[in-house]
């Protein structure tokens, strides 16, 4: 079954106005009419996942260093806040944080398997799949995606009816082979070389097409009447009229 997802999602939240990737950044996200958001989880060095882009601390916290060297015990006192100071403190929400967050607002979420180096992808779906195993997440308001094959085909075995995405920066066999192996719902596409040929290759496969990351509504408004489903933006405020507050 295709998940029903909305015009417009945001990109680790809404970054270009609260910092990404943190509970307050959802919020936002939300505020500014998104009702899903694409998000990115990975493991940190005692193996909690957590929501958090980057493979070290540097660009988005106030420490520096991998994140393979930081514990759960560590979070309180890192700031993922460097973006929007006067927005406060802002601590990496571990994945179980961040679905209690995503659940009390209603909001769905592309998550996506982010593996880092110091990561084999049987440890971050085993300890992704952990997490889901305690909640009760509603599965249609979840799609896990990732550019990591290995990882995606260790989600489905993990995650047997779950809605599947593969990324990629294009539309090459590989994807097309593994989205159609996987039983994936979409492809999560790069934007600044989709062409209509994907999207009516995709959509001719039976694949949603997703794209990331789209911020100038004027250079992505053909691709939706192309057939695109969906677009990720680091700025949903900028898409009121696709995205209404409702
Ligand atoms: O999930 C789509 C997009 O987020 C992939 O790139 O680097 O922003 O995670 P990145
Ligand atoms: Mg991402």
């Amino acid at each position: 079954m295709q998940p029903e997802l909305p015009v417009v999602m945001g990109h680790r939240g809404a970054p270009s106005i609260a910092p990404e990737n943190t509970l307050l950044g959802f919020t936002a996200c939300f505020q500014a009419g998104a009702r899903w958001t694409e998000t990115d989880v990975c493991l940190i060095g005692d193996g909690t996942p957590v929501i958090f882009h980057d493979s070290t601390l540097d660009r988005c916290t106030d420490q520096s260093g991998s994140v393979a060297d930081i514990d759960c015990a560590d979070l309180p006192r890192i700031n993922a806040n460097q973006a929007f100071p006067e927005q406060g403190f802002q601590s990496i929400p571990t994945l179980r944080q961040a679905l209690v967050h995503f659940e009390a607002l209603g909001m769905g979420i592309n998550l996506e398997l982010k593996r880092h180096d110091h990561v084999a992808p049987e440890a971050l779906v085993e300890a992704v799949g952990n997490v889901f195993k305690i909640s009760d997440f509603p599965a249609g308001q979840l799609m896990l995606s990732s550019f990591d094959f290995d990882a995606l085909r260790l989600a489905r075995e993990a995650f047997p009816t779950a809605t599947l995405a593969v990324i990629a920066e294009n539309l090459d066999a590989d994807v097309l082979d593994v989205a159609a192996e996987l039983k994936a719902s979409a492809v999560n596409l790069w934007w600044e070389t989709l062409s209509f040929d994907q999207v009516r290759q995709a959509r001719a496969k039976g694949l949603l097409v997703n794209i990331w990351t789209a911020n100038q509504p004027e250079k992505v408004a053909s691709m939706i009447e192309w057939g695109v489903t969906s677009l990720m933006s680091d700025c949903p405020q900028l898409f009121q009229a696709e995205n209404p507050v409702v």
